[in-house]
């Protein structure tokens, strides 16, 4: 399986912390947000992963993360020259995704919860045509909004439905078979301009091709698109971290634990960064697994 994290869009909704930095670079309590969805993939088992973002943007993110292979990834990186929606990240993608299955993440959406790596395992193994991850919000109207059956086959999906059917929202990440790529090509913009994911996503729900994975109320989905939410997020993964002193999509700790770079490689990562206490934390995790 071939990995998306989409990581474009220019932000306004949070201007002006975004004029001069990419969203998905700015801090989730101690680390840039884009280390939420790429531990998502990395949890998912994905290894080889496209990155997309903004012309002016994209160049920060190879200075932060490279090639991938400090991390046992092999990461490359696209431009999206305009915001022509979601779906479009299929067509910057198609080479990427070649003949494999893909799996997309939106650069601002935030998951923690139990055994998720197995959630994901499990999503992964039944994947036949799409699967996708349904959440109970309070304000469904912000979102793309489901119905599914007592099986979790989706029966429908409204973008931003002015009357939700229900309160499941569907969350930003998505994992589609190879057809994906097709059903990218064959879509037309939506009313404003844009190549919808919801659209793409009906071509499954209409073929009863669509499976809804409901992630519990054990489970944390936050996004960060707005100063309020970002704070949201950062203030609870900081509560999280500091209460169980085990730190939330630290990449390092999730490459090792996957069993992507061993731990005298993940202990180098962490002295990288020894001053700071993220970079301490790793260097920990290293040293218990080693002697684990
Ligand atoms: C996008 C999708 C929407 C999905 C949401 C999840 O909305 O269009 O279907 O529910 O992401 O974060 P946007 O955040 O672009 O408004």
């Amino acid at each position: 399986m071939k990995g998306i994290i989409l990581a474009g869009g220019s932000g306004t909704r949070l201007h002006p912390l975004t004029l001069a930095t990419s969203k998905q670079l700015l801090p989730v309590g101690d680390k840039p947000m884009i280390y939420y969805p790429l531990s998502v993939l990395m949890l998912a088992d994905i290894r080889d992963i496209l990155i997309i973002s903004t012309p002016t943007d994209l160049p920060q993110f190879p200075r932060l993360l490279g090639d991938g292979s400090d991390y046992g990834l092999n990461l490359t990186y696209r431009e999206q020259p305009e915001p022509n929606g979601i779906a479009e990240a299929f067509l910057i993608g198609a080479s990427h995704v070649g003949d494999d299955t893909a799996a997309l993440v939106l650069g601002d959406n935030i998951y923690h919860g139990p055994s998720f790596y197995q959630v994901l395992a499990d999503a992964r193994a039944t994947l036949d045509g799409c699967v996708l991850f349904g959440y109970r919000v309070g304000d469904p109207s912000r979102y793309a909004v489901s119905e599914v059956d007592e099986t979790g086959r989706l029966l429908s999906l409204e973008e931003k439905p002015e009357h939700p059917r229900s309160n499941q929202a569907v969350t930003g990440l998505y994992f589609y078979d190879n057809a994906v790529v097709d059903i990218a090509k064959n879509l037309r913009p939506s009313a404003r301009g844009e190549l919808e994911i919801t659209d793409l996503n009906r071509w499954y729900v209409e073929r009863d091709r669509a499976h809804l994975v409901n992630l519990g109320r054990g489970f944390a989905w936050l996004d960060a698109g707005t100063p309020e939410s970002l704070l949201q997020a950062g203030a609870y993964v900081c509560a999280l971290q500091e209460r169980q002193g085990v730190r939330i999509a630290c990449i390092e700790e999730i490459a090792l634990r996957m069993g992507f770079i061993t731990s005298s490689q993940c202990h180098r990562l962490g002295a990288r960064i020894g001053h700071s206490s993220y970079g301490q934390y790793v260097m920990a995790v290293a040293e218990e697994l080693a002697t684990a």
